[in-house]
This record gives C-alpha cells, structure tokens and sequence, in this order.
C-alpha cells in the first residue's frame, strides 16, 4: 500500500483539523495515511515520494508560520522539482494571499500543485471543506 504524508502547522487546530480530512481521503482512496505535525516530519520520507501534502495557516502578514514551516518549506524547495504537492491551510481575516504565494514558490521549485491551488477555508474547516480537504487526500493518493 503507497504511504502519503501529510505534513502540516496549526496553532489553534483548524489546519490540523483540514491535515486530518485529508488523511481521510488517503484512507478512503486505499492508501496509507501519515498526518504529522512539522516538527515530526521525514525529510528523507519526502525526498523520495512522489505526491504529498503540506499545510499551514496565513500567520504574520499573510505569510507562512516562520519558525518551523517556513524554513522547512525551504528546504523542500531543494528538491520537489517533478513532485506533486497538495497545499492547504486555514487563515482569519486576509484573501489567502499567503496560499496564493506558496503555491507560486513551490510551482517556481518545480512541482506540481494540485488543482492549480491551494485548498483553504476561513478558521475552522466547515463540510464543504472537509471535504475539499479529503478530495485533495484522494487526488495525492492516486499519485504516490
Ligand atoms: C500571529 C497570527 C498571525 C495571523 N496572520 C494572518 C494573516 O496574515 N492573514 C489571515 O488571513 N489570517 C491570519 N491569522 C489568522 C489565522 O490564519 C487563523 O486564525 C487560522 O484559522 C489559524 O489556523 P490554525 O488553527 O491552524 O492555527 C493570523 C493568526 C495569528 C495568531
């Protein structure tokens, strides 16, 4: 069974909460699931799957969480060229241009992001983005 990690950074558990729905998609798609916070992640997991999932919420000014994400995004941007990427994330009050600019860094490193966008939706994930967040689960598993 192909593994699909998802990785992601939440304060307050809204982009958790969207981590865990797309975990649900893999699952239901028939793949293995690793939903993981950053600072548990596999760097070397990633390095060599071909499809995962990175999720963080619009902090700062519309930009990604800078202690642990933004430099492990980084680091990703080394070597993601040729890989497919689902992006997704919580904010509060913006217009997501802090998804709109993650999708261009990480489409700039040379991968291929899911949908053409990132899956985003206003503090905690509501039905209709559970279940963008799980089709996006689905979209990555049929990929790995
Ligand atoms: C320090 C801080 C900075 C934030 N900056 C933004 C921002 O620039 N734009 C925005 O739309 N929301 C911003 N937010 C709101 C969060 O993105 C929003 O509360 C989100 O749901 C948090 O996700 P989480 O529960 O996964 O931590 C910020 C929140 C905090 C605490």
């Amino acid at each position: 069974m192909s593994k699909v990690n998802v990785v992601f950074w939440s304060q307050s558990g809204n982009t958790e909460a969207m981590a865990n729905a797309v975990g649900a998609g893999i699952t239901e798609a028939g793949a293995e699931a690793n939903v993981v916070y950053v600072s548990a992640a596999s760097m070397d997991e990633l390095k060599s799957a071909k499809a995962f999932a990175l999720g963080c919420p619009a902090m700062g000014a519309e930009v990604l969480e800078e202690g642990e994400m933004e430099p492990f995004v980084t680091e990703l941007e080394g070597f993601v060229s040729g890989k497919t990427i689902g992006l997704f994330g919580s904010y509060g009050w913006g217009d997501g241009q802090w998804m709109r600019d993650w999708v261009d860094r990480m489409t700039a490193a040379g991968a291929r992001v899911v949908g053409g966008e990132g899956v985003i939706c206003q503090d905690a994930p509501d039905a209709v983005a559970e279940e963008s967040c799980k089709l996006l689960g689905r979209a990555l598993a049929a990929e790995a």
